[in-house]
């Protein structure tokens, strides 16, 4: 078997928001990929053996007390490095060329004139629409710009307010852009990418899903060996790819458990347990629902909500994972943004991960983890999924949280707020499927609210529920923004709610970002 990892390349991450879109286009480029912080130290990065390097952007000036550096060694390495941004200042200021702040500051789209077309930018001008053969648009976002280039480096582009955009130095293969390359507002950028990995590294695209499997199945097998694994299912994408790979490598040595806390969406607890074991997974059912509702009865705080259900997730998951006798391993569906060591620059990282209902199991228990997708990116592990067959159901599922619709009624959970919140999500979900938007967008729910507002019907007055609507889009859940939804839909969504859902006289659409909001409301 041919060893996928072995055409690598290492992106030092120097506190960019765009790093991990730099090692993700990559990816999609077919070379493995890794993100290692920039102070990761030179031994670290030697034991990787990439075939190119890549100094990813960064908030920063070189000249800025505390400005993250590294040594020179680490462009001795003897392989091509590519700096972006704060990465190609950073490698003039090392190389003894000289940065300035710029007069103007270069923000959002720029024509980029081509100098030299042999290499970097090699098949790149004239492609958009109204570019000239030698030119094409980049997207730029800085303040510094390179003065002048260090020695042995010479233009490859440059634009009005950056009379250095792009240089190079291709005796030692050191190429440097002042603009973004990763991102899709720079339309040839995946190109200029993929000039560099394949023309210059001379990488070989062999990191791609179909291989990944048979590496992973590999990995599985000689972790587990004739052991047996057991797994926590939510219906969500990653456990369920994490699962099906494993079942793959191992099959009936893993066993599966699905908990129903009462607190799941409409129809739920019956199709997603029908599409596991359509899937061939050995599956044990669990409805614990009325533990989980009579334990939930009168709680209004969202916190002990979060405490409650995930204490008995705990509990409910402990008990049947005993009667699977002898498990050793528990299968998770760890991804590799969970694992990335974050630039201390980046503040405070995810703490989206510490309401996941299964953290602190495997040490109860004395488990050890099987984690097959923790190199993988979440677009990564769709494809993946496809690979393995799964259906698009799972596949393209929006995230939903562990607690369910209980974080998503304000106030106390009981079987009638359930009914009326099941019906309207199902309402929002139909009808943003119905209009080709689900995919799309990250997380859309219906959220019922604590209080009762006085509405009409007929020829009747009506005091009833408020149901708000909240749709998201995100890269991660840190950060968010209110999807603007087109009114006609809005409007079909508020009408059916109101008309078939009994209880419900008033629809409103959430307006919030995150920050300062939340996706969720509670
Ligand atoms: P917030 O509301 O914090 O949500 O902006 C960010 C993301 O996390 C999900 N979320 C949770 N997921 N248990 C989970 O498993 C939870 O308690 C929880 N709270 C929020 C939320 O749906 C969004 O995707």
């Amino acid at each position: 078997m041919s060893d996928i990892h072995q055409q690598r390349v290492l992106v030092l991450d120097f506190g960019s928001q765009y790093t991990q879109l730099i090692a993700r286009r990559v990816r999609e480029a077919k070379v493995y990929c890794e993100i290692m912080p920039y102070n990761a130290g030179i031994e670290k990065v030697r034991a990787f053996n990439p075939k190119g390097l890549i100094l990813s952007g960064g908030p920063s000036s070189v000249y800025d007390d505390g400005a993250p550096l590294i040594s020179k060694e680490h462009l001795d390495l003897g392989v091509p490095v590519l700096g972006i941004c704060y990465g190609m200042q950073l490698m003039t200021h090392l190389l003894g060329g000289e940065v300035a702040k710029a007069a103007k500051r270069e923000y959002g789209r720029a024509e980029l004139l081509i100098d030299d077309e042999s290499d970097l930018l090699k098949a790149i001008g004239g492609i958009g629409e109204g570019e000239s053969a030698s030119s094409t648009v980049v997207w730029m976002s800085h303040g510094d710009r390179i003065e002048r280039m260090p020695e042995g480096f010479g233009p490859v582009a440059h634009t009005d307010n950056s009379p250095t955009a792009a240089m190079a130095d291709k005796a030692r293969r050191f190429y440097g852009v002042q603009f973004h390359p990763e991102v899709v507002h720079t339309p040839q950028g995946f190109q200029i990418l993929k000039n560099f990995l394949f023309g210059i590294c001379g990488c070989e695209p062999t990191w791609d899903m179909g291989s990944f499997i048979d590496y992973a199945v590999g990995i599985i097998r000689e972790q587990v060996g004739d052991r047996k694994v057991i797994c926590a299912l939510s219906g969500g994408v990653d456990s369920s790819v994490a699962a099906v790979i494993v079942h793959r490598a191992i099959g009936d040595q893993l066993s599966c458990i699905f908990v129903n806390n009462g607190v799941l969406r409409k129809g739920e607890a019956e199709r997603v347990p029908e599409t596991y074991a359509q899937m061939g997974l050995n599956l044990k059912y669990v409805d614990s629902s009325e533990t989980f509702l009579s334990r939930l009865a009168g709680v209004e705080d969202p916190e002990k909500k979060r405490k409650i259900i995930g204490t008995t997730f705990i509990e409910v998951f402990e008990a049947e994972a005993a009667k699977v006798e002898g498990a050793e391993f528990l299968a998770q569906g760890t991804l590799y943004p969970d694992v990335i060591e974050s630039v201390s620059l980046k503040g405070p990282s995810a703490i989206i991960k510490s309401h996941h209902n299964v953290g602190g199991l495997p040490e109860k228990m004395k488990l050890k983890l099987v984690e097959p997708l923790r190199e993988l990116f979440k677009d990564e592990v769709r494809e993946l999924g496809k690979e393995l067959g799964m259906p698009d159901e799972i596949i393209w599922r929006q995230p939903f949280p562990g607690p369910g619709l209980a974080i998503r009624i304000l106030g106390e959970v009981n079987a009638e707020r359930l009914r009326i919140l099941r019906e309207a999500d199902a309402v929002v979900l139909e009808e943003i499927k119905k209009a080709g938007l689900y995919r799309e967008i990250w997380q859309s729910f219906a959220v019922l609210l604590p209080i009762r507002t006085v509405g009409v019907m007929g020829d009747e007055r009506t005091y009833e529920n408020v149901v708000a609507l909240r749709a998201v889009n995100s890269k991660d859940g840190m950060t968010a923004d209110w999807v603007r939804l087109p009114y006609d839909l809005l409007g079909v969504i508020s009408n059916r709610i109101i008309n078939e859902i009994k209880g419900v006289n008033r629809v409103c659409y959430d307006i919030s970002s995150k920050p300062p909001s939340t996706i969720e409301w509670e």
